[in-house]
């Protein structure tokens, strides 16, 4: 039976307001609270997020707070969820909502650090109940199945389709809910694999069941070829302090204070490394470099840094491992 997107909607509120989860960001519709979760659900799991969400909101319980506090405190809050750009654009955007007050519409939303479509969406929604749809892995899962489309959603053009199905289905009903339900629904029944079809308020019109294309839909995203990259790091050590520059050298950690050194993109993984790390599609070996001398290597400004403020600086994983090496 062919959908229409008025009753899809309508029986997602219902299922929804009769299965959603009890989660600590839905006890409230403050628009603080609520993008903070936005931004940590969308680099991890719902049940990973939660104990990191109650401490940074213990820590930082208002944007204003939020906005105050030093940078390495709030970097080193979110250590432990990775890409700290996120925790670094939060930060900025902080200082700007504290400034001139949390916008109201998706549009608007957009223009601050760090607020993409969806964050935008999101927050003007589930805060403001602004009527717009929201599209993040989940719902485009979901959207793609129920209605049967073979999309490349990673394409501007083909997102487009999905967007304006959310839009609508928004628009019918309170975006609020509709908005949560999408999210609900593919995290909890519509899942990527061996999705619960029989707990779904959408079985049976549900074009990619009936179709037997489960399995096929969304689409899969082509992979980005990974790339190897060696990297000396030299650790200079003066007085207990490490030596830190900030990163123009290397392709990951763009930007972040790393250790000094040289590195170059490689065909074949290396005999011998010491440590080995992925981020993204960067699968990094890496060689570490002892000085005790005190000269600078790179002619750049250097930092100099205990080991427990390199910590503060940058959380990065890949640092604490090769001080672990180390030691
Ligand atoms: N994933 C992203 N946003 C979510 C939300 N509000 N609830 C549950 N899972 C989510």
């Amino acid at each position: 039976m062919k959908p229409t997107i008025p009753e899809l909607s309508k029986l997602l509120l219902s299922w929804y307001k009769a299965n959603q989860r009890d989660l600590p960001w839905r006890k409230s519709r403050d628009a603080y609270r609520i993008w903070i979760s936005e931004v940590m659900l969308q680099q991890t799991t719902v049940v990973a997020v939660i104990p990191f969400y109650e401490r940074f909101l213990t820590r930082f319980p208002d944007v204003h707070t939020l906005a105050k506090a030093p940078q390495e405190d709030v970097l080193e809050a979110w250590a432990g969820l990775g890409y700290y750009s996120r925790a670094r654009n939060l930060h900025r955007a902080a200082q700007q909502i504290s400034v001139s007050g949390f916008p109201q519409k998706a549009a608007e939303l957009l223009e601050l650090s760090g607020f993409g479509p969806y964050t935008s969406r999101a927050v003007a929604s589930l805060a403001f109940d602004e009527s717009v749809g929201v599209l993040d892995g989940n719902v485009i899962r979901v959207l793609s199945r129920v209605m049967g489309l073979p999309l490349k959603w990673w394409t501007t053009k083909d997102r487009q389709i999905l967007q304006d199905i959310s839009d609508q289905m928004a628009n019918a009903e309170s975006s609020y809910f509709i908005n949560q339900g999408l999210m609900e629904l593919g995290a909890t029944v519509c899942t990527p694999h061996s999705p619960a079809c029989l707990l779904c308020p959408w079985a049976k019109y549900c074009v990619a069941r009936a179709e037997n294309k489960i399995a096929k839909l969304p689409l899969k995203k082509p992979r980005r070829e990974s790339e190897i990259w060696i990297w000396d790091p030299i650790l200079i050590v003066k007085k207990d302090k490490l030596a830190l520059v900030q990163n123009n050298y290397v392709p990951f950690l763009k930007g972040q204070w790393i250790f000094p050194g040289t590195a170059k993109k490689a065909l074949l993984k290396p005999m011998k490394f010491d440590v080995k790390h992925s981020i993204t599609h960067h699968e990094i070996y890496i060689r570490i470099k002892d000085s005790l001398e005190s000269k600078d290597p790179q002619k750049k400004a250097i930092q100099w840094v205990s080991q427990k403020e390199l910590k503060k600086i940058n959380p990065s994983s890949m640092l604490q491992k090769i001080l672990q090496k180390k030691s």
